[in-house]
């Protein structure tokens, strides 16, 4: 393929935004399933969890540096982009047993994966990754939890948005705290 033929090619992830958005309005505008509300109700209790992990295992080391704030970053970098590339996974899937709609949503993922795994060098790069514990703690969780979204997203695409949503938000008030305390 020429680079004439990739440009045109490359993903445009504004209109493939604009597109699952609107398909997730008119999801949210029809009935939730009781599926759903049980799986968001998990879901709020699984973060909580993660994130109750996360805290207390680094608070609990807190030496007050820039160093031990990385290390937590690092972790949550790691689970951070896991649900991007499960639902690419399903997706991919989903494709080869003959759905043939999927491609801008797949290209947002992707372009969301990416952007993640910056996010996750950038910490790498400070230093974040460079005790076996963080690494374990980062992987093994990252590990289950590829598991547990592809499993949701199977059953309920807008509940697995509804869990990265719940991760960016945690995201947000970690690095937002953060920035308040510099
Ligand atoms: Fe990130």
């Amino acid at each position: 393929m020429s680079v004439a033929d990739t440009s045109t090619a490359a993903p445009n992830v504004t209109e493939a935004a604009a597109a699952l958005q609107g398909q997730l309005h008119v999801q949210a505008s029809g009935q939730v399933r009781g599926l759903d509300e049980r799986i968001f109700g998990f879901n709020r209790l699984l973060i909580g969890i993660v994130k109750g992990s996360i805290d207390a295992a680094y608070s609990y080391q807190d030496d007050g540096t820039l160093r031990q704030d990385v290390r937590r970053f690092y972790v949550l970098e790691t689970v951070a982009r896991v649900p991007y590339f499960a639902y690419l996974s399903v997706l991919h899937l989903r494709e080869t047993l003959g759905e043939r709609d999927l491609r801008e949503t797949m290209r947002l993922h992707y372009a969301e994966a990416d952007n993640e795994l910056h996010h996750l060098l950038i910490m790498e790069a400070l230093g974040g990754n460079a005790t076996a514990f963080d690494r374990t703690l980062a992987r093994t969780m990252a590990f289950f939890y590829y598991w547990y979204v592809v499993g949701v997203y199977v059953l309920s695409p807008e509940a697995a948005y509804h869990l990265s949503e719940l991760i960016e938000d945690h995201a947000y008030d970690t690095y937002d705290d953060f920035l308040g305390e510099g």
